[in-house]
């Protein structure tokens, strides 16, 4: 394949419009990657094995939640650390805000003049107190699935061992990760902050993206932004999430339950509600199902069990802001992710009606 070819499957693969400035800058960078003999299913799997990479639309360190974190770490006199580089991007976002002055970053594909050859992986650059990254995002079973390299260790993403990594080395890390993060309920102790940015970043999949914030110590409470909106203290919003008052037998997937529950928004508003099973017959109810099931229980006797459970689930999302749903692809037409619940919320929310 000659680099007139490699350019074009690149156009294609990734609907790039090549009027646009930043679209030929990750252009550039997705190209570095790829030898000359790659073929598309080359091109995939390359990108899969060394994570994904962002197009950033708003600079997303201009946050008032992380210049408050900036001034914590003395970011200005720090030598900043950037284990998984690519083009340097995440250095040149802090310099155009004059947060970095001195930096080191390293990639095992060095994609800029100014990062340097590295697997951080294997050996975690040391003697730095601040890193700001975006570390590789790469799902165990789908490494597994396309015989990718993974590290040993025991999580089931990537960017959770990088993270461990970093915390291990530093005492104050950035890291834009995948939004469920928050869910994992890892490294909680340290997490300051968690940003959940709505329009900065752009990656390849749509996957919500958060900027998580952590310090050198325990932190006493962590700080939850929407894009610049404070949302609240975690724990202050944690203690609205449904306590149980009963342990009843609910069984979900159900193919004969007689309580549907649609569990996603749809694109336009907040949709998630608990149905009639007619209503979502025609559906096929599998062990696997996530999204729409049907639910098995003694509902028989419960009067106004959907309009005591819909209304419930509203207050739930209006009093944590959606916190504790898992943000889903797609942004809804009033500017916020899609959401999903859980099925152990909505079991533990069924219970407390
Ligand atoms: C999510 S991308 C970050 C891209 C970069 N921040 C940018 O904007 O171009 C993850 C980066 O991690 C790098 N990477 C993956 N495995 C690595 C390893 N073992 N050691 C060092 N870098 C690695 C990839 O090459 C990729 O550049």
């Amino acid at each position: 394949m000659n680099w007139g070819q490699r350019i074009e499957v690149f156009v294609e693969y990734h609907q790039i419009d090549t009027r646009k400035a930043r679209n030929m800058d990750f252009l550039l960078v997705l190209m570095y990657h790829i030898p000359v003999d790659s073929s598309r299913q080359f091109i995939v799997d390359t990108k899969r094995s060394l994570g994904q990479f962002f197009t950033v639309s708003k600079n997303p360190f201009e946050l008032k939640g992380f210049q408050e974190w900036a001034e914590k770490a003395n970011l200005p006199k720090q030598t900043i650390l950037e284990p998984f580089a690519g083009a340097n991007h995440i250095i040149k976002s802090l310099q155009d805000l004059q947060l970095c002055n001195e930096f080191i970053s390293y990639d095992i594909h060095p994609a800029a003049e100014d990062v340097k050859e590295c697997d951080t992986l294997k050996t975690f650059p040391t003697g730095f107190e601040v890193c700001v990254t975006n570390p590789p995002w790469l799902a165990r079973n789908s490494a597994t699935r396309r015989n990718l390299p993974y590290p040993t260790c025991e999580y089931d993403n990537m960017y959770k061992f990088c993270l461990e990594l970093c915390l291990s080395y530093c005492k104050f890390v950035a890291a834009l990760i995948p939004a469920s993060f928050l869910q994992s309920e890892l490294f909680r102790e340290r997490l300051c902050t968690y940003i959940l940015l709505h329009n900065q970043i752009f990656n390849e999949t749509d996957n919500p993206v958060c900027l998580a914030l952590f310090i050198d110590v325990e932190s006493e409470s962590t700080k939850v932004y929407y894009d610049d909106r404070f949302v609240g203290n975690l724990e202050d919003l944690e203690a609205n999430l449904p306590r149980a008052t009963k342990e009843q037998y609910i069984r979900f997937n159900d193919p004969d339950g007689q309580l549907g529950f649609i569990s996603f928004d749809n694109t336009r508003e907040r949709s998630i509600r608990f149905c009639e099973a007619a209503e979502i017959e025609t559906y096929d109810i599998k062990h696997s199902s996530r999204f729409i099931t049907r639910i098995g229980g003694d509902f028989g006797r419960r009067r106004n069990l959907l309009k005591d459970l819909n209304e419930a689930v509203q207050v739930f999302r209006d009093e944590t802001d959606d916190l504790f749903l898992t943000p889903f692809k797609g942004i809804r037409d009033d500017g916020q992710y899609r959401r999903r619940m859980f099925y152990s919320l909505a079991r533990d929310l069924i219970n407390a009606v």
